[in-house]
């Protein structure tokens, strides 16, 4: 029997950009391989056949400025030719030997461990909702316990562990009779409800519920996990109160801290923010920008923890993974993180976002619009209808959601390209410059004055 072909209103045909997105609804749910990737539909059809640099070329020709950056992965632009090249010559080589290791392996393995203060040991896998899962699945076997601690708002990936309570809608929001947790959302239908259950859900930057939750389950958790600046919804600072109380509560009941470091690491600072929060986490979590673009990720940790995957004790965790430590994902996190430690990346970023941040403050302003600009460093959010600086996700959940997505409207019409998803946030990479800031400074102005 041969395969079902898309119906006569998908035709097979690439001419333009909405028939390419018609063939993908015909045969891949939803015309796009995630509902989050699906959403860009909002601002008009789009399908991509280039990138380079800061730009992405559609099917159809048009020529976009990129602030999704895939979601924060392309840290060094689109096609760096170091790290392209680096690609290329692996594969020259070979591809995949599935059996011992490689000299690559080594060589990332001690690179993440010299950039990652807490890092003594690393495993490879290739996504960031892997490496939590490992983290998790570790943290269990360690301590022996099953429930896991996470904050509201943070999205650690896809696996039932962990897809809880990351846009929990408002009947989902309030204490549980009156004690610090919050009811465990489920993201997605199809979750193993042993999964949510066994999830405490505590409210970010909330020392005083971090403290009573860490009390009540202290016992019987596997393991804390967080997102240390929280940009699943935007950006999240943690504060000074709420770092000291994470770090003290997890030592004294020698609880894991698992840092779920897939979007800051690399990218906000070359050490993640471990090197700067002054915590040091018994396990890390890291992908995205580690390899600017290429599928890789990995765990590190506490030689302690790392060690029970090791396959010669008793505890014996399997961690496993036919593409794990894949050539080609090694050798762009070798030749992105070569240049990350030794090019100052993170800091050239911060000081473009700052400029980007101001400016977009100063329109807000000039246009009496209601917003804020929240960012950190190379990423920041335009959120409308809200104010003043957010400290958990009940501080974000309140915004525009209307208004954000006729302002991604008015940019992507001018040339500028992000997701228009309001939770959502800009990245920026070192393909990014001072024309870039100004172009979108400008087209921003027009875009907020039609408004
Ligand atoms: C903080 C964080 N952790 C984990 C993940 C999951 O990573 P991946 O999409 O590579 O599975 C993401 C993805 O956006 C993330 O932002």
């Amino acid at each position: 029997m041969t395969n079902p072909q898309p119906d006569d209103e998908a035709p097979r045909t690439d001419s333009s950009d909405t028939e390419v997105v018609s063939r993908a609804r015909a045969v891949v749910p939803g015309g796009a391989q995630t509902g989050l990737r699906a959403q860009a539909y909002d601002c008009g059809d789009v399908a991509f056949e280039s990138a380079d640099g800061a730009t992405l070329t559609t099917v159809e020709g048009e020529e976009l400025t990129d602030y999704h950056l895939a979601f924060g992965p392309i840290l060094l632009g689109h096609g760096h030719p170091e790290v392209d090249s680096a690609v290329r010559e692996t594969i020259d080589r070979g591809v995949l030997y599935g059996a011992g290791t490689t000299e690559l392996e080594a060589e990332v393995a001690e690179r993440l461990a010299d950039l990652l203060p807490s890092v003594e040991m690393v495993n490879f896998c290739n996504s960031g909702s892997e490496a939590t899962y490992h983290a998790i699945r570790l943290a269990r076997a360690h301590t022996g316990n099953e429930k896991l601690l996470k904050f509201e708002g943070c999205y650690h990936g896809w696996h039932d562990y962990v897809d809880v309570s990351v846009y929990p809608p408002a009947e989902a929001l309030g204490d549980v009779d009156g004690g610090p947790e919050r009811k465990p959302f489920a993201e997605s239908d199809g979750m193993l409800s042993s999964a949510v259950e066994n999830t405490v859900v505590v409210p970010f930057n909330n020392p005083e519920a971090l403290r009573e939750a860490m009390e009540i389950h202290g016992d019987e958790l596997a393991g804390v996990i967080l997102e240390p600046v929280l940009h699943s919804v935007g950006c999240l600072r943690p504060t000074d109160e709420f770092v000291a109380v994470l770090d003290a509560e997890t030592s004294e009941r020698d609880v894991p801290l698992i840092f779920d470091e897939v979007i800051t690491a690399f990218r906000h600072a070359a050490g993640g923010m471990q090197s700067e929060l002054g915590v040091s986490p018994d396990l890390t979590c890291v992908a995205k920008a580690m390899g600017n673009g290429y599928p890789v990720a990995a765990v590190g940790g506490r030689r302690e923890l790392l060690a029970q995957a090791g396959g010669d004790n008793e505890s014996g965790v399997v961690i496993s993974g036919t593409y794990s430590g894949h050539p080609v994902g090694l050798s762009a996190a070798k030749a992105t993180l070569d240049i990350v430690a030794s090019e100052e990346v993170p800091e050239l970023l911060a000081d473009l976002g700052d400029r980007y941040r101001a400016g977009l403050r100063d329109l807000l302003d000039d246009h009496g619009i209601e917003g804020r600009v929240v960012g950190f460093r190379s990423i920041f959010s335009l959120q409308f209808g809200v104010t003043g600086e957010p400290r958990d996700y009940e501080d974000v959940a309140g915004l525009d959601e209307e208004r954000f997505r006729e302002f991604a409207q008015g940019m992507r019409d001018r040339g500028h390209f992000f997701t228009p998803n309001p939770y959502k946030r800009h990245h920026l990479s070192l393909a990014h410059g001072d024309e870039d800031l100004a172009a979108y400074l400008d087209d921003a102005d027009e875009a907020l004055m039609e408004m």
